[in-house]
């Protein structure tokens, strides 16, 4: 069989392999706070703002967009998960769907995803961190409050986003149980910040904020000043603020029952965040012009704030300052599971999956947290956020396929969880996410490109050949 469409069997149990192997530990209640955990970050606490920005109110459409793409490929991801619960998510699924030169693309827009979903949520932290400081009066350097290519004015590095990006890789080196437990209690500090939002916000809702609704129109097109603007181009960048479920399915190995666990786990998360994001969305546009919080690193505390709840805009960006760094961990998390698959395939060297006796994923840790930091520090939020949906975006087509291939190719399979309505759920999911991607600016599309050629590089210089399926 050529390299290219060699295929693994979807039943075919990875064979056990002593310091390869991952212990089953998480319950669905780990996996609900997971998912929670992962999805509710930088996109709802900071993005918010920024599509404001791009969409004016009509960035509550881009949310509801955004949220039923993603919602459509977690049923997808829900099927794929409970059939194939192994460790590396899309790659894993895309593997058994659509042979092995697609899984490494996947697999390796995954790791672009990953990582640069933590550099995404660390430059959210810092705007939040670097507000909280300022309200007790220590405000950073320029050099050391953005990065060099923020174009803010003396930015050098992001220094907050490092620290924070290394402070996270350091606590999920001690081992993913005390992870997945101390999770739980910052997913619900982080939901108890939203939902008091709202309801302060609420009493200040003026309907005429939402008028006029559209003023950029809806297809993504370059603006005047050069920068892509409309409802479907704030989706694009707001879908970030949706996804964080496909870092569930890379812990399906260690769910101690996979097939009702998961499927709570994607499921359950998925929908709790949906219903919370309208609610924000709603709340922060009838409550404050979006023309003043766009414009804001911390907007959801400067709508507090402008509206004279100076307390609760402290205790709000010191919610996001404890809990969002949850969603950092989990990609980090979610990452080493993806390095770990590709490697057990023989796709990328073994050594670098290897795991601590503890559990801990120590070279794939490492890896990650210095180039995220890196990118981190210098990079604008917005660029980051957009590159890390291209990536996501790509495997969640790749999902979606997969889960209709194996449909039709392998009717017999037991699924634990079943997509409803498959044949027009798949195709919907698919063409959704294509039509996000589009809406991608130009340079967020070939820099996706770039990182691939990369990856098809490697793939053919090394990892074709040390591929399990070769005979290694
Ligand atoms: N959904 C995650 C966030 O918004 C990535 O931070």
């Amino acid at each position: 069989m050529s390299f290219i469409t060699r295929r693994r069997a979807v039943d075919q149990r990875p064979a056990a392999q002593g310091d390869h192997e991952l212990a089953p530990t998480l319950r669905w209640p780990h996996l609900v706070a997971l998912g929670v955990g992962a999805i509710v970050g930088t996109g709802i606490y900071t993005l918010t703002g920024v599509g404001a920005g791009l969409a004016g109110p009509g960035v509550i459409l881009s949310f509801a967009i955004a949220g039923v793409v993603c919602m459509l490929a977690a049923l997808c991801y829900a099927e794929m998960a409970s059939l194939m619960p192994h460790a590396g998510s899309a790659y894993s699924y895309s593997y058994a769907g659509m042979g092995e030169l697609v899984a490494w693309v996947i697999g390796w827009s995954l790791i672009l995803e990953y990582t640069v979903v933590c550099s995404a949520v660390a430059v959210g932290w810092s705007g939040y961190a670097q507000g909280f400081l300022e309200a007790r009066g220590l405000v950073l350097p320029p050099g050391l409050a953005s990065g060099l290519l923020t174009g803010e004015a003396g930015g050098f590095i992001n220094l907050p986003a490092v620290l924070i990006t290394l402070a996270v890789a350091g606590v999920l080196l001690i081992g993913v149980r005390e992870s997945a437990n101390a999770n739980i209690a910052l997913v619900v500090l982080k939901l108890a910040a939203l939902a008091a939002f709202v309801v302060l916000t609420l009493p200040a809702f003026d309907p005429a904020r939402f008028s006029p609704f559209l003023p950029f129109g809806f297809a993504a097109h370059t603006g005047p000043d050069g920068a892509p603007q409309g409802v479907m181009a704030a989706a694009a960048l707001i879908f970030f603020a949706f996804y964080g479920f496909d870092a569930i399915s890379t812990a399906a190995e260690e769910a101690k029952n996979p097939g009702r666990d998961l499927t709570l786990g994607i499921i359950g998360s998925m929908v709790a965040c949906a219903v919370i994001y309208m609610a924000v969305a709603a709340a922060a546009l009838g409550a404050s012009p979006w023309q003043a919080f766009s414009k804001s690193d911390e907007p959801l505390a400067f709508i507090l704030r402008s509206g004279g709840h100076e307390l609760a805009a402290v205790l709000i960006a010191a919610a996001a300052v404890i809990a969002l760094p949850t969603v950092i961990m989990a990609f980090m998390f979610g990452q080493s599971r993806v390095f770990f698959a590709m490697a057990r395939d023989g796709l990328l060297p073994r050594g670098l999956a290897r795991v601590s006796p503890r559990g801990a994923p120590v070279r794939v840790t490492l890896f990650t947290a210095i180039l995220a930091s890196v990118i981190a520090g210098a990079a604008p939020l917005k660029l980051i956020a957009e590159l890390a949906n291209a990536g996501t975006l790509a495997a969640f087509v790749a999902t979606a396929l997969s889960m209709m291939i194996l449909r039709m190719q392998r009717p017999d399979l037991p699924r634990p969880f079943r997509t409803p309505l498959w044949w027009i759920v798949g195709p919907l999911a698919a063409a959704g996410c294509l039509y996000l991607f589009w809406s991608l600016p130009a340079l967020t599309r070939w820099l996706f490109l770039g990182w691939n050629l990369v990856g098809l590089a490697v793939y053919l210089a090394w990892s074709r050949r040390h591929s399990v399926l070769a005979g290694n």
